[in-house]
């Protein structure tokens, strides 16, 4: 009697334990798709600027949306958010940080000021109910800013990175990003 119970828990362990598994290789699909179109733009500074290309993609969804559709906008915020996260971690850990290493320290801090507000306009947004009228009018606000933001990086502050590193450092530094977004992907 005793035998069989524990048998019993034993395979009740092992189910957990494969359903576990299970768990985790969807857990690890779902993040190789998310990181794939960062890995395959192959170069940080490309991969950045296509994730601000689908971030701003999310963004003409969101203003596409009327006072009636709370739940696709919080949805579509839900979207943004998760993407534009994964992305300043990516920035945050690796690019500023390599900007800092390379004399480009008050430039890194002003971009990870403006990370800052970045969040701030997530919470707000969060907080708002999503049929106020205040809600569209911010959104709009948020994109002027993040839009100048992410010109700033990709015209000006990213190519003086990548013009500053070597072929094998550029490698480095794409394969150091990649690691740190699929943290978050
Ligand atoms: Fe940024
Ligand atoms: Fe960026």
């Amino acid at each position: 009697m005793e035998a069989k119970a524990s048998n019993l828990s034993q395979s009740v362990a092992m189910g957990a334990a494969a359903g576990l598994a299970v768990g985790l290789a969807a857990n690890f699909v779902r993040k190789a798709a998310v990181q794939s179109p960062t890995v395959l733009a192959s170069n940080w500074d490309a991969a950045l600027a296509a994730e601000h290309a689908a971030a701003l993609k999310i963004f003409d969804l969101i203003e596409r949306t009327d006072n009636k559709a709370t739940g696709r906008r919080a949805a579509l915020l839900a979207q943004l958010k998760h993407a534009v996260g994964k992305h300043a971690f990516q920035e945050e850990n690796v690019i500023y940080a390599m900007m800092r290493d390379h004399g480009f320290t008050e430039a890194a801090d002003h971009l990870n000021h403006e990370h800052g507000y970045v969040k701030q306009y997530f919470f707000e947004l969060t907080e708002i109910a999503k049929d106020d009228r205040a809600w569209l009018p911010k959104v709009k606000k948020f994109r002027t800013m993040i839009e100048t933001h992410m010109r700033e990086e990709e015209s000006d502050l990213f190519p003086k990175l990548r013009r500053k590193l070597s072929d094998e450092q550029n490698k480095h530094v794409t394969a150091a990003m990649n690691k740190e977004g699929f943290k978050l992907a």
